[in-house]
């Protein structure tokens, strides 16, 4: 059953969305109260106790004086999301916080982790790490949630907390194509963010001659080629322009301005440089030869991480335990775990994702798979219990 109504919590947690129609919901956005009022009544019927942070974090601590685990995983979504990510996290922390009443949790559920409203990703979990993020944008969207950025300290962990432990969906094609349910996460690839912006010069599209044109959009599309030939080029390498804003933005003028993010990743920092400063030079090279000027800029930037390789070893045993075969695997998505584990030892189970796919409305997952990660949960959290009695 718990299987089924966390299923069915986050589909009814789907319909708090900034737009009718998608799953679209932003850091500390209007559709986050609801969301709040109801995690928060589900987290107070598995006998936590609640309170939101100063960084929009939904936290439920049980009533066990002991040294806790943290479960946790984040509310927000990319725009036109799927129903599972992040979300379903959240929901079967609060379903092994009412199995395990007697173990001392904490729930987190963060309040961006995605960082699709300012483009600056983990939010709610560094606040928790101690390290918030102080971009003004960010305090002021605080500020119109009704909180406070004087309290952000506050929101950090206390000393009681002793691990963390993320249930989430794989996001990709790997459990499904081995016919394994489950798997223990053991590294988390390193990502980074960057803008990089073309500026050109507008005019007249139908009286400017081809030779003439200094087109910031024409420097920007060569530019991303660019980007797919390195990123083909490099084994365990992708990388990604995900947006593209075009100035003045009509039919009949040539581009003044393109800004594109890029997304890097790789589970090694060397070939993160190597790559960070290929695609800038080649910017600048495109950019030289079109009569343009380019600036690239790092806006976020989260090495590789490993997950705690005892907590990895009790994962497995957990999964053996419960009668699932034991996978092991990296993850090419980032995950709050990599945050948390500045802090504490870390750890995440990922659920197969069904037609591999994710951050789009076909995302799935399976009954049986929740079921399992329910029972894997159950294990860890006990053992890691007694270990910390
Ligand atoms: O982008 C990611 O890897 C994650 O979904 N935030
Ligand atoms: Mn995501
Ligand atoms: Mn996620």
């Amino acid at each position: 059953m718990e299987a089924r109504e966390a299923i069915r919590r986050c589909l009814e947690l789907a319909e708090y969305t900034e737009e009718p129609g998608h799953i679209t919901r932003r850091f500390l956005t209007p559709p986050m109260r609801g969301v709040h009022d109801r995690v928060r009544a589900w987290m107070e019927e598995a006998g936590l106790e609640t309170r939101v942070d100063a960084a929009g974090n939904l936290r439920g601590v049980s009533r066990v004086a002991a040294p806790r685990l943290m479960i946790g995983s984040h509310l927000d979504t990319v725009p036109h999301a799927g129903a599972y990510d992040g979300i379903l996290g959240v929901m079967l922390g609060i379903a092994l916080a009412a199995r395990c009443r007697t173990c001392a949790l904490e729930i987190a559920a963060f309040s961006e982790e995605e960082g699709a409203r300012f483009g600056v990703p983990f939010i709610g979990s560094r606040a928790v790490v101690g390290d918030p993020v102080m971009d003004p944008p960010v305090l002021a969207a605080i500020r119109d949630f009704a909180l406070d950025p004087a309290c952000l300290p506050a929101a950090e962990m206390d000393a009681a907390v002793r691990g963390y432990f993320e249930i989430h969906i794989e996001q990709g094609p790997v459990l499904e194509a081995l016919g394994v349910p489950l798997g223990a996460v053991e590294s988390i690839v390193g990502l980074r963010r960057l803008d990089v912006a073309f500026h050109g010069k507008a005019n007249h599209a139908g009286t400017t001659p081809m030779d003439l044109r200094r087109d910031a959009l024409a420097g920007a599309a060569e530019w991303i080629g660019a980007v797919e030939r390195e990123a083909r080029a490099v084994p365990g390498l992708v990388a990604t322009v995900g947006q593209l804003q075009v100035s003045p933005g009509a039919s009949n003028v040539i581009p003044e301005t393109a800004h594109a993010t890029l997304d890097i990743r790789h589970a090694r920092e060397h070939d993160l440089d190597a790559t960070q400063a290929a695609l800038v030079a080649a910017a600048e090279r495109i950019a030289a030869a079109r009569g343009l000027s380019v600036e690239a800029a790092l806006r976020s930037r989260h090495p590789a991480t490993a997950m705690d390789p005892d907590s990895v070893a009790a994962l497995e045993r957990a999964v053996a335990t419960a009668g699932y075969p034991v996978h092991r695997m990296s993850s090419g998505a980032g995950h709050d775990a990599m945050i948390l584990a500045r802090r504490v030892p870390a750890v995440m189970l990922f659920l197969r994702s069904p037609g591999g796919i994710s951050h789009h409305p076909d995302e799935a997952v399976l009954e049986e798979d929740v079921t399992a990660a329910l029972d894997v949960g159950e294990c860890f959290v006990t053992e890691w219990g007694k270990r910390y009695a």
